[in-house]
Parts: structure tokens; sequence; C-alpha cells
């Protein structure tokens, strides 16, 4: 039997990643860009990329709401899942994160169907009220500031309004009720939103990958 190692784990995302996603230009131009920027390799992994356009395009979701853009490898496959006519706003702090994005968005032909609005999250969704409703929230930034995006995402949804919340695993951590790491204090004060705010409906589930031990929640806004 095969050990159950990161190498391992690795291996079989490659694997899934070569029958499920494939070679893909732009995506590969994109991480190209990412990387020769000096970015962080913190970018979904492809499969959950791939989960991410299933998602948006399972629901049917047309406008899509991003927290966490860095250089646009999950906004290019959003924009991709919503379509013509479709809008993906993706809010990102890193000035020059958003110019890497832009131009990778651009290059991947998607370029109309993106607004990426800079500045933090605590800033830029409430410039977002008056806006239609978001159909998909995917949040992907920093993790201490978790439970004001769930609130966000809540308040710029609808009923039925799909959220995905990224990196809820953190190496098993999540269960160390006496952390002194931020971002898994954040996670589990998300977690615990999820199951116990009426607004949602969740579970999460975890997940070993190329990314390691990690996970996301999956939510449906149940009331606004
Ligand atoms: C994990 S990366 C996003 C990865 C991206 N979603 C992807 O899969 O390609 C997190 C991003 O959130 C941004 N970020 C961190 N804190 C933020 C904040 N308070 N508001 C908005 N963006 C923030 C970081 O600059 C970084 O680019």
């Amino acid at each position: 039997m095969t050990a159950s190692t990161p190498d391992a784990w690795a291996r079989v995302d490659d694997f899934l990643a070569d029958l499920f996603v494939g070679e893909d230009r732009d995506l590969d131009r994109a991480l190209a860009a990412q990387h020769a920027a000096g970015l962080p390799e913190i970018e979904v992994a492809p499969v959950a990329g791939k989960l991410l356009q299933l998602l948006v395009r399972i629901s049917g979701a047309r406008r899509v709401l991003e927290i966490g853009t860095l250089g646009g490898y999950s906004t290019i496959q959003l924009a991709r899942a919503v379509g013509p006519g479709g809008h993906v706003v993706t809010v990102e702090a890193e000035a020059d994160n958003a110019a890497v994005a832009r131009s990778s968005i651009d290059a991947a032909g998607v370029g109309e169907r993106v607004d990426i609005r800079i500045g933090r999250g605590e800033d830029v969704l409430p410039t977002l009220v008056d806006e239609d409703p978001f159909d998909l929230v995917f949040i992907d930034a920093d993790k201490e500031s978790n439970t004001l995006y769930l609130d966000w995402a809540a308040r710029l949804g609808r009923t039925g309004t799909v959220v995905v919340l990224d990196n809820i695993g953190r190496d098993g951590e999540i269960t160390n009720a006496d952390t002194t790491d931020t971002k898994v204090q954040g996670t589990i004060a998300a977690l615990r939103m999820l199951a116990e705010d009426p607004r949602f409906d969740a579970t999460a589930m975890q997940t070993v990958g190329l990314k390691g031990w990690d996970g996301f929640a999956l939510a449906r806004i149940t009331r606004s």
C-alpha cells in the first residue's frame, strides 16, 4: 500500500490535475508571471481551481465576489466559469499583486468580466452594498478577517448564495484550542460562525494534496 506522505499526496494531486485540468496556456502563463514578480506560491491548487469553476457552473452563478486576488490564478477560473456577460469582483490589498493579476487576466481573454478593487477587504466590501447581490463568494485572503468576510458574504449575497472559504485545515491545527497562531484562530472562529450563525448552512472538508494538509468550507446562505 502507498504510504500517506506529503510526497504521495503531491504525486496524486499531479495525477488528478493531469486528468482533470491538463495543460492550460493562460493559467500556466499566470503562474509564471506571478513567480517572475516574486509573489508567493499560495494560489489554489489546480484541482481546487477546477472545483471552483464547477461550483460556479453548477450553481449557475453569474456574479462572483472573490476576496484575495494574488496574481489572478483563481480569478481567471472564476471569470471563465461565469461565462460571457458574467461578472467577477475581486478584492486585493496589494496594488503590486493587482497589477500582475490585471495583466494575466487580460492575457487570458476574460478581462472585461473582471473588476479588481484594490484595498483591504474591510474597506472595500462596504462599498459593494448598493450593487446587485453576489451569487458566489470565494474567501481567500487574510485568515484573521475570516469572520468579517463571512459576515460581508451574507450581507452582499442572497438566499442561495454559495460561499467557499479556503484553507480551513491548517495542518490539523484547528483542533488546538490553545493555539497562538492568529491565522488558525481566525479559521476556528470562522468555522464556528459557519456552524452556529443561522444565516449559513455549511460543512467543511479537510484535504491533502500539493498544498499539504488543508481543506475548505462550503456554505449556502439561508438568509442575508
Ligand atoms: C492566498 S492569496 C489569494 C490566492 C488567489 N485567490 C488564488 O488562488 O490565486 C491571498 C491574497 O489576499 C491578499 N490579502 C491579504 N490581506 C488582505 C486584505 N485585508 N484585504 C484584501 N486582500 C488581502 C494578499 O495580498 C494575497 O494576494
